[in-house]
């Protein structure tokens, strides 16, 4: 009989568990969160990774699972990513089982969710750098939660909703369905004026 590898503990898993800083590279890219989402999302999978990514206020946020080494290989590659700077690793220990097990790489926007969860509401502002043990394990354990309520309801590994690079700025100030619809103003507006533009250049002369 084959044994199902699920119900044993994985003896090499550690958690790396880190914040850092989007820089302008990773903020005038066309959609960094897709593209590290994307990359991660294969090379998590070939390396038995799983984890979380979330971005918010300018910050990212990262748990990624997995055996040290294929840890310490990330993190050297992390380390010299130009799309952020300044990374604080808040824990790099050994773990007993996965938080993130379904995903090789779920990213969120911070505020998707965030402002609705009652247990993170004392870790507002988001400013993960100066976070304690206690409250780095606060607001992981409010994403495990997220994950456990996720379970069921999206396919495994589900791509995050594509972002501009103007949609993730604006997104990170007025939220994402804000976003959208101040684009989709501001789009109509600019259509207008042109129009108005044209009429009264016709009429004018000019
Ligand atoms: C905030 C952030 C999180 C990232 N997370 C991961 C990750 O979990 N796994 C991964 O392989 N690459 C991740 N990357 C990308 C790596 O820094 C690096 O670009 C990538 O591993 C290179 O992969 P490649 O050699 O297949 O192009 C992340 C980058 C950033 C900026």
């Amino acid at each position: 009989m084959v044994a199902d590898s699920t119900l044993f503990a994985e003896s090499d898993l550690y958690h790396l568990v880190y914040v850092s800083r989007i820089t302008s590279t990773g903020l005038s890219g066309a959609s960094t969160l897709n593209d590290i989402a994307e990359t991660s999302i294969k090379n998590n999978q070939a390396n038995d990774i799983t984890g979380i990514l979330c971005y918010g206020n300018g910050y990212f946020f990262q748990c990624v699972e997995g055996s040290e080494q294929a840890l310490t290989n990330l993190k050297n590659q992390l380390l010299m990513d130009d799309r952020h700077k300044d990374l604080k690793t808040l824990d790099f220990s050994a773990i007993a089982e996965r938080k993130f097990k379904g995903w090789s790489l779920r990213s969120i926007i911070l505020e998707r969710w965030l402002l609705k969860d009652p247990k993170v509401k004392s870790l507002l502002p988001f400013k993960p750098y100066s976070w304690d043990e206690a409250e780095t394990e606060q607001f992981l354990l409010a994403l495990q939660g997220y994950y456990q309520q996720k379970q069921g309801e999206d396919k495994i590994d589900a791509q995050p909703i594509k972002y501009s690079a103007l949609g993730l700025t604006l997104s990170k100030v007025v939220g994402e369905h804000q976003a959208f619809f101040l684009i989709q103003t501001v789009l109509a507006a600019l259509i207008i004026i042109a129009l108005l533009w044209v009429v009264l250049a016709d009429k004018l002369g000019f």
